[in-house]
């Protein structure tokens, strides 16, 4: 792989001990001291975290985060709501009671929380729902942070170019990114993958990606009401019913699906990634889609639909074929397939059929936490001074579902070149809890839907 270039001084503590020489041609070593950690850390420096969306997944990443070899410790925490940031704290400090050290003074409520915690950090954690993401990795890169951040990175293309943008800014700064598309540091996957691209199933003709289970919860208007003693604001309901409104989720396209379409991406690459962003990234060039609400259509069901079947067409031919449903009782399952001129493959099951038929071991099958590697490899990187961005395609994953529910929701066939350069933004101009939100509910409490071949979204 490419090293990252850097146009601006890289300084590790090894770096540091080097450049104190320099102190005598006249390099201030303070200043050096103050650059080292949010430049890179040593194995045996303490690695301060901060954790930006303190929910389920949120907790779970800084668990991990801790849980990494070497020194690290939690020292603040920030999320809109104070009761999601306590119950997590609590959490954290009953699994991790010397790790965890964040005062009252360190724990940060509301939309601006996010720029308090980074300041305080080397490392940080963003967990938010997926709408704040290109918002919260542009200033942790301008704060010159390292940064774990969950997918998907954007909900819109304006998101996804901010992202790509601000993952030019870390490579030039040599901060270290890691992106929760877990896959990518999971065993099966990595073997598979590995293979598929050594030409295991020959030319790749189609592929298939699903993501159909019976959907996620609901957190509702009456549930937030009670706990407030007040009917909420609509902003307060958005923020708390996240899951149901594009500005925050993208739809479950988004939120779910790109795991799978990201696989398929990953495939169609035919190498290894670069993380300097130097070689581009292979994309499909049209996408077309149909999809709707059958079962979701309660009135905290937001906007989204429950299923999207599209198929992304690339520039060799092939076609990938994806599906994604929110409904129960119906056929459930989570996979990705490669059919080619010389076998097929299922990527998560690791196996391949055809001319070159194999099966993974049971080790590479099994006992590997892929939530835990994705944090051990990037403190790794951080601790080491190894080149690690994987924004890049943590940007384009996501682009891969934005441009899919482009096609569902409008009903046309979509060019990635359009989708991707859409000036659509789907979020809020401002952010308070009194502030005007990008839908309404009507006088039933219900949301206006997409309707294909009416609704605009390129
Ligand atoms: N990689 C994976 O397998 C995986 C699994 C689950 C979730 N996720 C991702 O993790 C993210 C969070 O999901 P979750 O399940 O933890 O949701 P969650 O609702 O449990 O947590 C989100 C937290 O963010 C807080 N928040 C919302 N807006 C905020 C803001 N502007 N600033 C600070 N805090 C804010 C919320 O109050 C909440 O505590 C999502 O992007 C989701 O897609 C990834």
């Amino acid at each position: 792989m490419t090293q990252p270039e850097a146009s601006h001084p890289t300084v590790t503590r090894r770096g540091f001990l080097k450049s104190s020489a320099a102190a005598a041609s006249g390099v201030a070593l303070a200043q050096l001291a103050t650059e080292r950690f949010a430049l890179g850390a040593s194995p045996g420096d303490t690695v301060k975290i901060a954790l930006i969306g303190c929910g389920g997944r949120g907790s779970g990443a800084a668990d991990q985060a801790l849980s990494t070899s070497g020194s690290t410790k939690l020292v603040a925490m920030a999320d809109a709501f104070k009761e999601r940031l306590d119950g997590s704290l609590n959490n954290l400090k009953g699994k991790h009671k010397d790790k965890v050290e964040v005062p009252d003074d360190k724990k940060f409520i509301g939309f601006d929380a996010y720029k308090q915690a980074i300041a305080l950090a080397d490392v940080v954690i963003l967990a938010t729902p997926p709408g704040f993401r290109s918002i919260h990795f542009e200033e942790a890169i301008r704060q010159g942070k390292h940064v774990f951040m969950e997918k998907p990175v954007a909900v819109d293309a304006p998101g996804v170019r901010r992202v790509i943008a601000a993952a030019e800014e870390a490579n030039k700064k040599n901060l270290k990114v890691g992106v929760g598309l877990q896959r990518h540091h999971q065993p099966i996957y990595l073997e598979t993958i590995k293979r598929l691209h050594g030409g295991a199933v020959g030319e790749i003709l189609g592929t298939r990606a699903f993501w159909n289970d019976a959907g996620v919860w609901v957190r509702g208007r009456a549930e937030l009401a009670q706990k407030l003693g007040r009917p909420p604001t609509e902003m307060e309901y958005q923020m708390y019913n996240w899951y149901y409104f594009v500005w925050l989720c993208g739809d479950h396209i988004c939120e779910q699906h790109i795991h799978n379409l990201d696989v398929i991406q990953w495939v169609m690459q035919g190498r290894p990634y670069d993380p300097s962003g130097k070689t581009p990234i292979v994309h499909p060039v049209k996408v077309r889609g149909m999809g709707g609400r059958q079962v979701r259509n309660g009135k905290d069901h937001g906007e989204i639909f429950d299923h999207h079947a599209c198929q992304y067409e690339y520039a060799d031919g092939s076609i990938m074929f994806s599906e994604c449903r929110h409904i129960p009782s119906a056929w459930s399952n989570v996979s990705e397939h490669v059919i080619g001129t010389k076998g097929r493959c299922n990527v998560g099951d690791g196996s391949i059929t055809g001319e070159n038929k194999w099966r993974a071991d049971r080790d590479v099958r099994q006992g590997h936490d892929p939530y835990q590697i994705e944090h051990n490899d990037l403190f790794d990187a951080i601790r080491n001074d190894k080149p690690y961005n994987e924004a890049y395609y943590g940007a384009y994953s996501s682009m891969m579902s934005i441009i899919g529910r482009m096609a569902t929701y409008s009903g046309k066939e979509i060019e990635w070149d359009k989708a991707f350069n859409s000036e659509i933004d789907v979020m809020p101009k401002t952010y308070a809890w009194d502030a005007p939100t990008p839908t309404n509910p009507d006088k039933d409490g219900l949301y206006s839907i997409a309707v294909p071949g009416k609704t605009v979204t390129v």
